[in-house]
């Protein structure tokens, strides 16, 4: 596990302009120093992401929101204090302590603090915010583990290894410009979740905000590097080397080259944790040469994980 010494390590790096990756809660996260717009232009750079694509910044305190953002509302102060630390980003009017390369150029920022203890400490030894996507290839698959990271960019500076991420998909993110509130990306923490703890918040209902979207939500990302199809417990036959994702048990069992279990009880809080890695997996068997992935239903945490296998899928859509 993470020691003082690598977390040192790692937060001298990012003060002199390297890229770390680290886990959070959710995913990994490839970090440079918000402050520092040369450093985060690397990040776009190691992750061939494009410039229009703004990125997440991660504070240890709620007190760097102020720093960070104009016009924090007291809506922003009652989330953060409600939900933080923890898989909810809020995106809000930014102060011109932001580089224009870390939000791409937007009047807004995306800030969070992540429920980590090493994400944590590395924010504080380094004394920075710090801007992170998940630590993945533009379009790929996030990764949930140190090796995850690895495979997919071996020249970074350094990578904190903290062992499994525990919820598994990237944080909820809404938007408070204005006194409104509206869902940009569905995550653990559901629309549900944030209307019971302030009912009325959202302005636009669930299924009026579908329009609205973060700019680098694209209707294809987190796709693995072989063919990935929804997998309908019906269909009998599938081609031969074929791996299979289930979220619960199946009485019958059918015979396919693997499968895999998110679940075996359609718990999908276990299921999103386990979402990546499965589809990791199966794209770095030998054996397997495309990959099936059962739906799951998309009421509360459901929506999240659908939201990533839809898009996950999407590019293999015609293939099929
Ligand atoms: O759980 C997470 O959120 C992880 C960990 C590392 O914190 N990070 C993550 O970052 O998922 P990324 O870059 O993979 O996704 C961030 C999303 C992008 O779709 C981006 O478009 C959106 O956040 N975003 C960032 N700033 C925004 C802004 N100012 N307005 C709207 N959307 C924004
Ligand atoms: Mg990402």
């Amino acid at each position: 596990m993470t020691n003082i010494e690598e977390i040192k390590l790692a937060a001298g790096i990012l003060r002199k302009g390297g890229l770390v990756a680290f886990p959070t809660e959710t995913v990994y996260g490839l970090g440079a120093n918000a402050l520092d717009p040369i450093a985060v232009a690397r990040i776009f750079a190691a992750k061939e992401r494009p410039s229009f694509d703004p990125l997440i910044v991660h504070v240890a305190s709620a007190d760097d929101l102020e720093q960070l953002t104009s016009q924090t509302t007291d809506l922003a102060r009652q989330l953060a204090a409600r939900f933080w630390p923890g898989p909810l980003t809020l995106v809000l009017p930014k102060s011109s302590r932001v580089p224009d390369i870390v939000t791409s150029g937007l009047p807004t920022v995306a800030v969070r603090i992540p429920d980590h203890r090493v994400a944590l400490e590395l924010i504080q030894t380094a004394g920075c915010p710090i801007a992170a996507p998940s630590a993945n290839k533009f379009g790929h698959l996030s990764p949930v583990t140190a090796a995850h990271v690895r495979k997919q960019l071996p020249d970074i500076d350094y990578v904190l290894d903290g062992g499994k991420t525990s919820v598994g998909i990237e944080s909820t993110i809404v938007s408070l410009e204005g006194n409104a509130c509206t869902l940009l990306r569905p995550g653990k923490i559901t629309l549900q979740d944030i209307e019971t703890a302030f009912p009325g918040v959202f302005e636009l209902q669930d299924g009026k905000t579908e329009k609205i979207v973060a700019p680098g939500l694209l209707k294809s990302h987190y796709s693995p590097t072989k063919p990935l199809h929804l997998y309908d417990r019906q269909q009998p036959e599938l081609p031969p080397a074929s791996g299979v994702i289930l979220h619960g048990h199946a009485d019958h069992e059918p015979e396919y080259r693997r499968i895999i279990y998110t679940s075996y009880n359609q718990n999908y809080l276990e299921t999103a944790a386990h979402l990546f890695s499965s589809l990791h997996a199966m794209e770095d068997d030998p054996g397997i040469r495309q990959i099936f992935i059962e739906p799951v239903e998309e009421h509360g945490v459901g929506r999240a994980i659908m939201d990533r296998i839809n898009k996950a899928v999407y590019q293999y859509r015609k293939e099929a």
